[in-house]
């Protein structure tokens, strides 16, 4: 005998049995339904691409989780582990000819080679919105607004969420003003994201490596620390450009109803170096999962980097293994036993025939039909009805075929059973 190969998928990926299938789909069909409420179209593009798209200097870690390799024509190719790169080269080929402002929404799988924690998987779904051509904060509101409609859709409560948004304008402003620009800004952002997980003192050592010295270290982190418009126009004053953008963005979100949902927060800074402004990241305020839910932000350069003309673009990416975890942990996902509508049961196989002229007049009129060719004894079969979520059971006996009759019950709470002419179903 030969050996059992390893039969579970590959570490830090998932297998999708049925029943996993029915909650991705149920999902899959609510971000997609909200992206049309929201006037977006969807898109897509093949998972493997270039690596030279996901080559950035800033040191975000994203670039050394990439699945890459070289291709047997000597290509070098990575499967893209976020979706915006994708994005921006697809925007880039069709160079003039798209009509601006562009909605387009995509539900792609990423691929990142992570550390594995709760929430965190080496695969993983990831719906995007992304507002392309609109230089106006009105675009991330209404990103926000999708992502908020989305999770009441689903069932959380409007106190449960929390948006918590800052601008890298803020901090870019003050860095300007000691020559910390460019990539070198970007680099700074990259460090100062991983600010919760590494601690203040780690912060400011490798702030220092990147050129940073302590003084300006102490007033980054002490920036970082500011909640709420009042205190940022304090420490940064009123004058700071992302200041601005966020005072308009909250009397914007005010005006569409998710001001409740906004926190200004100056910690956010999110680790993709190709930020340029707005950054924000979604919460679950009652939930055990302590991390985003989702991010997003303002990348008006990523175009220029790839050799192309400047243009405004925002989104953000949504991915499914918290939101999961969430809507598991509050009993939101609904049961689906609705697999079929009929359930045929030729008791023997010289009813195969019958049973099948029955299936193939009720599948022509809509209805989802299973054909049990077990020849299992009744008791077996109304079981495996029931669970197919069967609301009506066809039952065809040698006897009943001979003098053309089938006889069909209801399943459910009433079980009703009546005989009826063949004839009528075929
Ligand atoms: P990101 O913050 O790297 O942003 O990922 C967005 C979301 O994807 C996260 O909040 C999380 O829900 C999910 N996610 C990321 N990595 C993993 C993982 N290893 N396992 C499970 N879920 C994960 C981006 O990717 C940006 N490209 C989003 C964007 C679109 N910005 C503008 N447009």
């Amino acid at each position: 005998m030969a050996n059992a190969i390893d039969s579970s998928p590959v570490k830090g990926v998932r297998d999708f049995y049925p029943d996993d299938m029915r909650v991705r789909n149920w999902l899959f069909e609510h971000w997609r339904a909200i992206a049309k409420q929201f006037g977006y179209e969807e898109y897509d593009s093949c998972v493997l691409e270039s690596e030279e798209l996901y080559v950035r200097k800033a040191g975000d870690e994203i670039v050394g989780q990439l699945y890459n390799f070289e291709d047997k024509g000597n290509r070098k190719v990575a499967l893209r582990p976020e979706m915006t790169p994708s994005l921006a080269r697809m925007i880039l080929a069709k160079g003039n000819s798209l009509s601006l402002p562009l909605r387009w929404f995509s539900i792609p799988q990423c691929f990142r080679y992570e550390r594995m924690q709760k929430g965190r998987k080496r695969e993983h779904f990831q719906w995007n919105m992304d507002c392309i051509g609109l230089d106006s904060v009105a675009a991330e509101v209404e990103l926000m607004n999708a992502q908020v409609s989305f999770l009441r859709a689903v069932g959380f409560a409007a106190e449960d969420i929390a948006i918590k948004v800052s601008d890298r304008r803020v901090l870019q402003d003050y860095l300007e003003t000691l020559s910390i620009t460019g990539e070198d800004f970007a680099a700074v952002c990259v460090v100062i994201d991983k600010r919760d997980k590494i601690g203040d003192e780690k912060c400011k050592e490798m702030l220092s490596e990147k050129g940073v010295d302590a003084e300006t270290a102490d007033k980054i982190i002490a920036i970082m620390n500011v909640r709420g418009l009042d205190t940022l126009a304090e420490i940064a004053g009123e004058e700071n450009n992302g200041y601005q953008s966020l005072k308009q963005l909250h009397e914007l979100a005010s005006a569409s109803g998710i001001a409740d949902a906004i926190q200004i927060d100056c910690s956010v800074v999110r680790g993709l170096s190709y930020y340029t402004g707005t950054v924000w990241e979604l919460f679950d305020n009652a939930g055990v999962v302590p991390r985003a839910i989702a991010g997003g932000g303002r990348y008006d350069r990523l175009m220029e980097t790839f050799g192309g003309q400047p243009m405004p673009m925002v989104g953000f990416g949504f991915g499914d293994v918290v939101i999961s975890l969430l809507l598991e942990e509050r009993g939101l996902i609904p049961d689906f036993d609705n697999r079929v509508d009929d359930y045929i049961y030729p008791m023997s196989e010289s009813g195969f025939v019958t049973a099948n002229k029955i299936a193939a007049k009720l599948r022509a009129e809509g209805q989802k039909v299973l054909i049990d060719y077990s020849c299992r004894r009744f008791k077996h079969v109304i079981k495996a009805a029931e669970n197919a979520g069967a609301k009506r059971m066809f039952t065809l006996g040698e006897k009943e075929i001979e003098s053309g009759v089938v006889k069909v019950r209801t399943i459910g709470a009433e079980r009703i059973e009546n005989e009826h002419n063949i004839s009528e179903f075929v």
